[in-house]
């Protein structure tokens, strides 16, 4: 068997291994639930293996859906035990929440027009329709949701209120802003080192070493930020009263740009006119990304919500708007310079999750460092629209060597390509599957 072979029966095996019926969990211990953004990048790889199997993945994630279009960022499975993730989320707080499931109250971002596509591209064009046409309803109400909840200016830059919505969970803008609205408490536990009292309550750490992960001032940061929300039963307006962090997230605008053009494409297929109220807030969504470039760093960046300040906190987020693919030519190739330079992004095995040069930069924590095969996947594809195929390929390639040689990890050191993190990580293993399989 030649090596690539080798490494697509392994991906096999990873996806197998983790496949629960109706969903695949990221990870085996770590992460048994579902999870929005993971979902549809594993249907991604799915499709190549199973049609019906990826639709299937896609399908059960609208069990989790809200009467408001909301998709739950995480849908439960049931446990008996006390104390599991759905006690802690009491999505029932909320009367748009599921009766018959229990969810997450936050979103993730929506990569769920890409997967759909990508698995209607494999089917002939029956089919494709007929795939399409089950999906449209859930979709559309999820992409109105989106702009009319989370968009309440009207500026096309939809709102994030917890940094778990933007996937990259301890990403340096995200904690900064967290920092600035931490509790006397939290922070005078870590002045005085008895945050460290947290760490048997954690259960990532079990799993995986502790300076792979999020700091436990980090994990305090987050529980406190997701128990306000809780407290306002997630509805946006309580919480944007309360002055809760908000942040105009770049690399989920990125990618809902692109979700912008698929769900334009899906309308196509199926002869539907689109909402005109939605189509306005898509035309604007292309200018507002441009809002948020820096002329001096010549970089984008997430901004805050309330203040319209850029958080020029540097991070891989600065790449997407490759991916978005509304750009111009110009940028785009400004961005492929910061990935060519060895001391930003250009690492043995990048992308790294934040830039080299930053002070940040830790090549083994988490969001704050590590290379991600899901985050190489969407700039290797925004890279070839932009006409850049050498780099495509060559990021291609010194991801599936990556992956080749440490094995399926949740994430990789930048520097050596070890790998990170849970172990059996379904994304990778999807990704790969898609990224052997299209060149
Ligand atoms: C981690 C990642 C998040 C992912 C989840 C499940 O929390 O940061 O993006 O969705 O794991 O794999």
């Amino acid at each position: 068997m030649s090596g690539q072979d080798n490494l697509f029966e392994h991906a096999k095996a990873v996806l197998a291994e983790n496949d629960c019926g109706d969903f695949t969990r990221p990870a085996p211990d770590l992460y048994p639930h579902q999870w929005l953004w993971d979902s549809c990048f594993i249907a991604i790889g799915l499709r190549h293996l199973d049609s019906d199997r990826a639709q299937k993945e896609i399908l059960s994630l609208f069990r989790g859906q809200w009467a408001n279009g909301l998709l739950p960022h995480m849908v439960f499975t049931s446990s008996n035990k006390p104390m599991t993730h759905q006690d802690v989320w009491q999505s029932w707080l909320n009367p748009l929440s599921p009766d018959d499931v229990n969810t997450s109250g936050i979103t993730q971002p929506p990569l769920l027009a890409e997967a759909i596509v990508q698995i209607g591209e494999k089917l002939p064009l029956t089919e494709r329709r007929t795939w399409y046409r089950q999906v449209w309803p859930n979709l559309l109400k999820y992409h109105q949701w989106l702009y009319s909840e989370r968009d309440p200016h009207d500026e096309g830059l939809v709102l994030l209120i917890h940094p778990w919505e933007g996937g990259l969970d301890i990403t340096p803008p995200w904690m900064q802003e967290l920092n600035q609205h931490l509790p006397w408490w939290i922070r005078l536990l870590h002045k005085t080192h008895l945050d460290s009292l947290i760490r048997p309550l954690r259960s990532d750490t079990k799993h995986v070493p502790a300076e792979q992960r999020a700091l436990n001032v980090e994990v305090l940061a987050l529980g406190h930020s997701m128990l306000q929300l809780r407290r306002k039963g997630y509805d946006i307006n309580k919480i944007l009263k309360r002055g809760l962090p908000a942040i105009e997230d770049l690399s989920f605008n990125a990618i809902l740009i692109r979700a912008n053009a698929h769900l334009k494409e899906i309308a196509k297929t199926l002869r539907q006119e689109l909402p005109e109220e939605l189509v306005e807030r898509m035309a604007l969504a292309e200018q507002a990304l441009e809002e948020l470039w820096d002329t001096y760093t010549e970089q984008y960046y997430s901004r805050n919500f309330a203040t319209l300040k850029l958080l020029k906190e540097p991070s891989v987020a600065t790449l997407l708007p490759l991916y978005a693919g509304s750009i111009s030519q110009e940028r785009a190739a400004k961005l492929v310079s910061k990935l060519e330079n060895d001391h930003v992004f250009g690492t043995a095995f990048p992308v790294p999750s934040v830039p080299q040069d930053s002070s940040w930069f830790d090549p083994l924590r988490y969001w704050q460092g590590p290379s991600w095969v899901n985050i190489n996947w969407l700039i290797i594809d925004g890279l070839k629209r932009y006409g850049f195929a050498d780099h495509a390929a060559a990021l291609r390639d010194s991801t599936l060597e990556m992956v080749d040689r440490s094995g399926f990890f949740e994430y990789f050191n930048p520097l050596t390509g070890a790998g990170l993190g849970a172990v059996n990580f379904s994304w990778t293993a999807a990704l790969i599957i898609d990224l052997l399989k299209t060149k």
